[in-house]
């Protein structure tokens, strides 16, 4: 399930975006969007040696709220990527007022076709998001080709550890939109991440469980949802006679750092 064509992938793509959209996980959430919040991001920043002299690119940014705990910490020059340009204008508008805008630059564009030049990039950090891009190893070679040898790439994601046979996960269908919000649309064992970033020429680093991360996140939506957030609709059936219940505790999802390098020649920096 690392790749998807034509149509499918176009409405996949406007599904994954359009779920991230919603003003309400802002007063769910804030404005973090994946399990774990700013300290893990922090946390993932020191395992990946992030240093004030790097270039970053954060991949699927959102409304930005990496971008400006990273370059406030470390003093480093971020750009953030996404393909909402609502979420983008909230971010653009932080960094106007908040007197950053010389580190900070937010670009418009699809993770899958990434538009910079080969090498422009230390470290590639990507937060809950990889697992919603169809094309998942089109997005590691690109990644690859953005980093300068010896560079970091920092995921973290949603998980399954369990058993996921949706008939989406098959490649057959669109998911549902709840099926984005939950981040579990796209999301593979943590074996098949790292093979698809091995494949595209990356090196494991290392490996971390933040499950317990997921399961807070979960509760803290649950808690603080605003009346009609995930309200349920036809749209959200899912195929034949599975509940989402029943197909959260087949896949019993999880949520996993993944730091790989892209090995330089003779060793990394
Ligand atoms: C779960 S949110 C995570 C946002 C941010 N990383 C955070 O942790 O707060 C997923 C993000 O992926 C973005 N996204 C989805 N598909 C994308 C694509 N093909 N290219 C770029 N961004 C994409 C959405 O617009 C959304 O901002």
């Amino acid at each position: 399930m690392t790749g998807r064509v034509g149509l499918q992938s176009s409405s996949w793509k406007t599904s994954a975006v359009v779920a991230y959209e919603s003003d309400s996980w802002v007063s769910a959430l804030g404005c973090t969007l994946h399990p774990g919040g700013a300290k893990l991001t922090a946390h993932i920043a020191q395992l990946a040696s992030l240093a004030q002299e790097d270039n970053v690119l954060e991949i699927a940014c959102g409304r930005g709220e990496s971008v400006f705990s990273l370059s406030q910490k470390y003093g480093c020059s971020i750009t953030g990527l996404d393909m909402s340009q609502k979420l983008l204008s909230e971010a653009r508008n932080k960094a106007a007022s908040s007197g950053e805008v010389g580190r900070l630059t937010f670009v418009r564009g699809d993770a899958e076709v990434l538009p910079f030049t080969d090498g422009a990039f230390d470290l590639v950090f990507c937060e809950c998001s990889f697992s919603l891009l169809p094309d998942k190893k089109a997005t590691a070679y690109e990644i690859n080709r953005v980093l300068k040898p010896g560079g970091k790439l920092a995921i973290s994601d949603v998980i399954i550890r369990g058993e996921f046979n949706s008939e989406w996960a098959e490649g057959t269908s669109v998911p549902p939109p709840l099926a984005f919000c939950f981040c579990i649309a796209g999301a593979m064992p943590l074996e098949s991440y790292i093979r698809v970033f091995e494949e595209a020429g990356f090196r494991k680093v290392c490996t971390e469980d933040h499950s317990a991360e997921l399961q807070r996140l979960a509760y803290r939506i649950v808690a603080n949802r605003p009346a009609g957030f995930f309200s349920g609709s036809s749209a959200n059936r899912l195929p034949g006679e599975k509940s989402w219940k029943q197909l959260f505790s087949e896949a019993r999802p999880g949520y996993a750092v993944i730091i790989m390098d892209k090995p330089a020649e003779g060793g990394c920096r």
